[in-house]
């Protein structure tokens, strides 16, 4: 279905090799470049920064999606908006202004994207929804590439997409993609697909094709 965007995410890319790495992801049909950033404190791994998302954004041509996995989050908005970042999307989980969190965003000129964890019902983006651009509905717990996608957070997509109404508000799908789950929540309303483990397996930068054939495979 060509109106889902496959959204890579460099969580399984090459870490010294990004700006090649993306450019052979977009060469073979990425839509969007996903980039998990990580503070070891609101998840336990850690990636990268502000910095980075600076370093590779030039040799991003479609959308950078910035996924903050931090808390807290409204200190490095704007250095993620002045890198680049097209969409920034945040936990509702992160902290006790959200609201706030997501107006931020929106005001540095970024689309506004909301994360949910496996363990946060739909019903936690209900006052938000007028605020946001995106709704991440998170298939794993946070933190890592390669985990198995948790089946019980597929009602949530059907629940989101009813909440959402005519709204033009994105739901993306991260954690666990692969050809088999992704039919699962485009059934119920998703339109972005993340996926890190199920692009990048099989190939490199200097044997690329296997990214395509994973994406289209998806
Ligand atoms: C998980 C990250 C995901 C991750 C997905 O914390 O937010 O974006 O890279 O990886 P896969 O597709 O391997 O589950
Ligand atoms: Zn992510």
């Amino acid at each position: 279905d060509r109106s889902v965007k496959i959204a890579p995410s460099i969580l399984s890319a090459d870490f010294a090799n990004f700006g090649a790495e993306i450019e052979a992801v977009e060469a073979q049909g990425a839509d969007w470049i996903h980039v998990d950033v990580m503070d070891g404190h609101f998840v336990p791994n850690i990636t990268f920064g502000p910095a980075t998302c600076a370093a590779i954004r030039p040799h991003i041509k479609t959308v950078m999606d910035v996924h903050l996995m931090i808390a807290p989050v409204d200190p490095y908005i704007q250095a993620f908006a002045d890198a680049g970042a097209d969409v920034i999307t945040a936990h509702v989980e992160a902290g006790p202004h959200i609201h706030r969190t997501l107006q931020a965003i929106r005001a540095t000129g970024a689309k506004a994207g909301l994360a949910l964890n496996p363990g946060t019902p739909a019903e936690a983006a209900a006052p938000l929804l007028d605020l946001v651009d995106l709704i991440c509905v998170m298939t794993v717990n946070p933190g890592f590439g390669g985990q198995k996608f948790i089946h019980s957070c597929v009602q949530k997509v059907t629940e989101l997409r009813e909440m959402i109404g005519d709204r033009e508000v994105h739901i993306e799908i991260d954690g666990g993609v692969d050809p088999t789950t992704a039919p699962l929540v485009v059934a119920a309303g998703a339109d972005v697909l993340v996926a890190g483990s199920a692009v990048f397996k099989g190939g490199s930068v200097e044997n690329p094709a296997p990214y395509g054939e994973n994406i289209r495979a998806i």
